[in-house]
């Protein structure tokens, strides 16, 4: 029988016979695929199991630290974590292009992931949250290697010299099995469920050229923007939403005081497949209270818009 457990049981036991007493090593992002891969092979094989964790500053508010309380406090699991916002910056500087912004970071990326899988010694396997969707993706490309290191961008693949094998134990499975399967191994529930966020992440969100300035703006509106759709019970009814930084500044009044300081866009979808979107209707009432909250708390933010483009013509996110 096709169950949870069952399929649980299954990749547990399949998991332990390929490996055998190997060590295996997994990139763990913080999203649901990676996620429920370190929760499974932690079950099958506890401390076999190291997963490399690369923070390159455009993340969410605290999402870092959230990652390290709950796979390595919490859960126990081995994690090493690359603190390389500064690389990461530096290697953005200067780059305006949306694509260029998207290589640079994936390429960053491989580097960093590589460096730290380098110091790992004596490991044989490379572990993937690759899911079944992601299989019939890539199936027509010619390499099929457009998803090795699926939770780093979709870039590249196994660099040439690292000779691992790959497991995946989600190969079989589509996003919703993988998620019951999560909450049945123990994640919390808001994480298995929470929106999608791109490999790229705050770099595509921060329009033009990326700052650390600008990402720790725009971290602070984003989780004022989620924290209320969850309080006002909207997150779930919505697919995916998050606030876009725009680099441009507008006039406003604090008291007396005339201001002259960024906008930030808050953009909440309703979709099915993600090709096609609906900009989410959300409450007048809600967007009045979060855009009074985003103005009022963030100082260095003068205006907030909400974004009422559909996709198609316009994308998800706005690079
Ligand atoms: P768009 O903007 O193309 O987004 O309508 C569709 C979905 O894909 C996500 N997205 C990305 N995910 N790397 C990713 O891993 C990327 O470069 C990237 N660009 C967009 C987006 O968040 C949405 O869920």
């Amino acid at each position: 029988l096709w169950t949870t457990e069952n399929i649980i049981d299954d990749s547990i036991k399949r998991v332990r016979d390929m490996v055998g007493t190997d060590q295996v090593m997994l990139g763990l992002s913080g999203g649901v695929d990676s996620s429920v891969v370190a929760a499974l092979l932690h079950k099958a094989i506890g401390d076999q199991l190291t997963c490399v964790f690369v923070d390159h500053g455009l993340l969410r508010y605290q999402e870092g630290d959230q990652v390290m309380a709950m796979f390595a406090q919490n859960m126990g699991i081995k994690v090493i974590r690359a603190d390389v916002e500064e690389r990461f910056m530096s290697a953005l500087a200067g780059e305006v292009d949306p694509e260029k912004k998207r290589k640079i970071i994936g390429r960053e990326f491989i580097e960093v992931f590589d460096a730290e899988s380098a110091k790992l010694k004596g490991v044989k396997w490379l572990a993937q949250g690759t899911i079944y969707p992601d299989v019939i993706e890539s199936a027509g490309s010619k390499t099929g290697k457009a998803k090795v290191i699926k939770s780093h961008h979709n870039v590249g693949g196994l660099p040439e010299d690292m000779e691992m094998s790959l497991i995946e134990p989600l190969r079989e499975l589509f996003k919703d099995e993988v998620r019951k399967l999560g909450v049945a191994l123990g994640l919390p529930y808001n994480m298995v469920y929470r929106h999608p966020f791109p490999g790229p992440g705050l770099g595509v969100r921060i329009l033009g050229e990326v700052k650390k300035e600008y990402a720790d703006i725009l971290r602070l509106a984003d989780h004022i923007f989620i924290q209320e759709l969850i309080k006002w019970e909207l997150y779930d009814k919505t697919s995916q939403a998050f606030a876009v930084f725009l680099p441009v500044k507008s006039v406003g009044v604090v008291g007396d005081a005339r201001r002259y300081d960024y906008v930030v866009a808050l953009r909440a979808v309703e979709t099915i497949d993600f090709m096609t979107a609906r900009w989410a209707h959300l409450p007048y009432e809600f967007l009045e209270h979060v855009s009074g909250r985003i103005i009022n708390e963030i100082p260095r933010i003068s205006r907030v818009t909400y974004d009422i483009s559909s996709k198609p013509p316009a994308t998800i996110e706005w690079e």
